[in-house]
């Protein structure tokens, strides 16, 4: 009961201490919310634009991760995409995106990943905004009810996004075949890059730590899990790192490959 009481009332439940001063941090403390709460604006708004511009996506051999993979047959007949290569899943189904559709998948993964949870309650809901600075809200219930309570899909996010991680690599060793002959362009780079940081960020995922080494009470027994384990456990401290890097990377490879598809650059050949 004393509990339920100090959850409805925060920082102003009885016994706290009652302190005039909004914080007593004199440091800046509000340059890590303030930061994280521009770069994710600026990461929606470039992700929207480019989820429904629905052209511009694929410069042979390259093709945009936000259109990876191709799911309609229309993939490949809009401007900026010619020959993009398609599944055909959804047949000529084509009422929102394929990027749409895909991008359920990538932001379901990250909106639900514990370190972005902690950076977007502190940025965008101030709930706290950081350490010793109360938040706004009377009350708090953290995570205990809907729709917070639904953030413990997040491990099944994690099994799509390793799908996707398979899908993005594929489109990195695609990008070394220039008609047939190996090659490497500034492109290639920028599609290796984002595949190996994707897969840094989902294999330092606390989900995947669990996945490979939870629910064992002795290691000396499953020796393969528990080399897993520690290779997992030895990434998961930068989670936050790949978290940042790859959230800014893989626009950016959407970025470049629409300047080259709208030829607005040219894609340089290291060979
Ligand atoms: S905890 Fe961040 S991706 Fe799983």
């Amino acid at each position: 009961m004393a509990i339920r009481t100090a959850k409805a009332a925060g920082v102003r439940s009885p016994g706290r201490a009652a302190i005039a001063a909004r914080t007593l941090r004199t440091d800046r403390w509000w340059a890590y919310p303030l930061t994280t709460f521009i770069v994710l604006l600026a990461f929606i708004a470039y992700a929207a634009y480019a989820a429904i511009a629905n052209r511009d996506y694929y410069a042979e051999p390259y093709l945009s991760p936000f259109y990876s993979p191709c799911l309609s047959f229309h993939c490949g007949t809009v401007p900026g995409s010619a020959g993009a290569p398609h599944l055909g899943w959804f047949g000529t189904w084509w009422i929102v995106t394929p990027a749409v559709i895909i991008l359920i998948f990538p932001l379901g993964f990250r909106l639900t990943c514990y370190y972005y949870r902690k950076a977007y309650y502190r940025s965008w809901w101030l709930s706290p905004p950081a350490c010793a600075v109360p938040e706004p809200s009377r009350r708090y219930t953290g995570e205990t009810r809907f729709p917070l309570l639904g953030q413990n899909i997040h491990r099944y996010f994690f099994y799509a996004a390793l799908a996707f991680n398979v899908i993005l690599t594929w489109d990195a060793v695609v990008a070394f075949d220039f008609g047939g002959h190996i090659g490497i362009g500034i492109g290639t780079a920028v599609l290796v890059i984002n595949a190996v940081l994707l897969w840094l960020y989902s294999l330092s995922c606390h989900a995947c730590r669990h996945a490979v080494g939870g629910r064992i009470n002795h290691f000396s027994r499953h020796p393969i899990r528990y080399k897993a384990w520690t290779f997992v456990s030895r990434l998961n401290p930068y989670h936050g790192n790949f978290a940042w890097l790859s959230l800014v990377w893989v626009a950016l490879t959407d970025l470049y490959i629409r300047l080259v598809a709208s030829g607005v650059i040219h894609d340089p050949r290291v060979f």
